[in-house]
């Protein structure tokens, strides 16, 4: 194990900006996670989990010890007629299992292709995209709590999902360490297309014999045109959630803007920041070496050498300006350290 000083974090964070942590290492199993969380040098040490860094805005050089997620291993646990049960490492590269889980024709997270990350932060803020999220599939996760170092599994409800939320980021925020996830991917075909921008893309296809590879196919491919790939400019995806509004704001909303667009299931009233964002005249909007994206509002980008500060800075006056005309409040989504 190579506990590393002073460590660069430029290339594990995909907004792409350079600042430091005190100490530095990659954990490969949970012997070596028990040594450093027992190491008398750091168990006293502000502790910072780290999987691929495509959620984090970093404004500060990290105090303490940043802990590198490299568990690795997909496993199946179990076997029914119609199901896998599987065992997955939290350092696997997100993407990977889902192309683990096509290649095997296996269903329930294709439609969450090429989000950026490991699998251990999946969890953290329940990933989700095009009407699937990772916890409609979830069986359960292996967890240690990073003071007593005390192994605990978490089942589905304990984990307490929501939109973009979990225990995780609230009464258990930054006291454990996710090792490994259990999910259930299905063996018969079960696809869900029923995100508004499937319409166009599924119409070249005969729609009752779609692969889980071809949704697969259709989500990367609306992904790439219209989302920035953080190999090539920094980003952390969307910026902010989307808002939540009651019947009444949206009644409000709807009198001055007809057009609005609006995302409502049983529960819930969802309205794109983007839509705000653009509608607040931000779109493309460029300051310092930072910026939004000329493609999808709710992106804020590096152009090259920004830093966490002007990006924060940013999003702030983004935040206030879309509270100021139309009186709704952005969460932030990324975490911002
Ligand atoms: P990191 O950024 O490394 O960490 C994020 C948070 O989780 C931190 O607080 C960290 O401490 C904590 N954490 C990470 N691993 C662990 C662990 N093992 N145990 C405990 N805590 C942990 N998200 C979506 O939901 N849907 C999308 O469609 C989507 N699209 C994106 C597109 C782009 C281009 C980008 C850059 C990001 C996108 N994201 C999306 C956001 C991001 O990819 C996900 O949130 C992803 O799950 C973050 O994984 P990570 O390993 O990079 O986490
Ligand atoms: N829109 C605009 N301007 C834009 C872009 C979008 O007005 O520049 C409006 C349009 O009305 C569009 C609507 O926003 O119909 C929704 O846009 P999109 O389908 O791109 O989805 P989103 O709501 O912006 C959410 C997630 C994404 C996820 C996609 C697909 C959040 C915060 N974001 O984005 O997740 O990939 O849906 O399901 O919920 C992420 O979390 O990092 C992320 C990228």
């Amino acid at each position: 194990m190579n506990i590393l000083n002073s460590q660069s974090l430029l290339k594990y964070n995909t907004f792409k900006v350079d600042k430091k942590s005190e100490f530095f290492v990659d954990i490969h199993n949970e012997k070596e996670l028990i040594k450093v969380l027992e190491n008398r040098n750091f168990s006293s040490m502000n502790k910072f989990i780290l999987g691929g860094g495509s959620n984090i805005l970093l404004t500060k050089n990290i105090d303490g010890i940043v802990l590198h997620n490299q568990l690795k291993g997909i496993t199946i646990k179990d076997e029914k007629e119609d199901k896998l049960l599987i065992e997955v490492g939290a350092g696997e590269v997100w993407d990977n299992l889902v192309q683990w889980s096509t290649d095997n024709q296996l269903y329930g997270i294709e439609n969450l292709s090429l989000i950026p990350g490991y699998v251990g932060a999946a969890p953290i803020q329940n990933i989700g995209a095009y009407g699937v999220e990772i916890k409609d599939v979830f069986h359960q996760l292996t967890a240690f709590n990073l003071h007593t170092t005390k192994k605990t599994n978490f089942n589905k409800s304990s984990c307490q999902f929501g939109y973009r939320n979990s225990i995780f980021k609230n009464q258990l925020k930054n006291q454990y360490i996710i090792t490994k996830i259990e999910m259930y991917l299905s063996k018969k075909p079960q696809i869900n297309t029923s995100y508004y921008a499937f319409k166009e893309k599924i119409k070249t296809f005969n729609e009752k014999n779609l692969s889980s590879q071809n949704i697969r196919d259709i989500v990367i491919d609306i992904r790439t045109s219209k989302l920035p790939n953080p190999k090539n400019i920094g980003n952390a995806g969307s910026f902010f959630k989307n808002p939540l509004v009651s019947k009444n704001t949206l009644k409000k909303l709807q009198k001055s803007y007809k057009d609005i667009p609006v995302f409502k299931n049983n529960t819930e009233i969802k309205i794109p920041a983007a839509w705000f964002i653009e509608k607040g005249g931000w779109k493309g909007y460029r300051e310092k070496n930072c910026g939004v994206y000329k493609k999808h509002a709710l992106i804020i980008v590096n152009h090259g050498n920004a830093n966490g500060e002007d990006i924060q800075a940013l999003a702030k006056k983004i935040q206030k300006d879309i509270f100021n005309k139309f009186a709704v409040r952005l969460e932030n989504e990324v975490t911002i350290l």
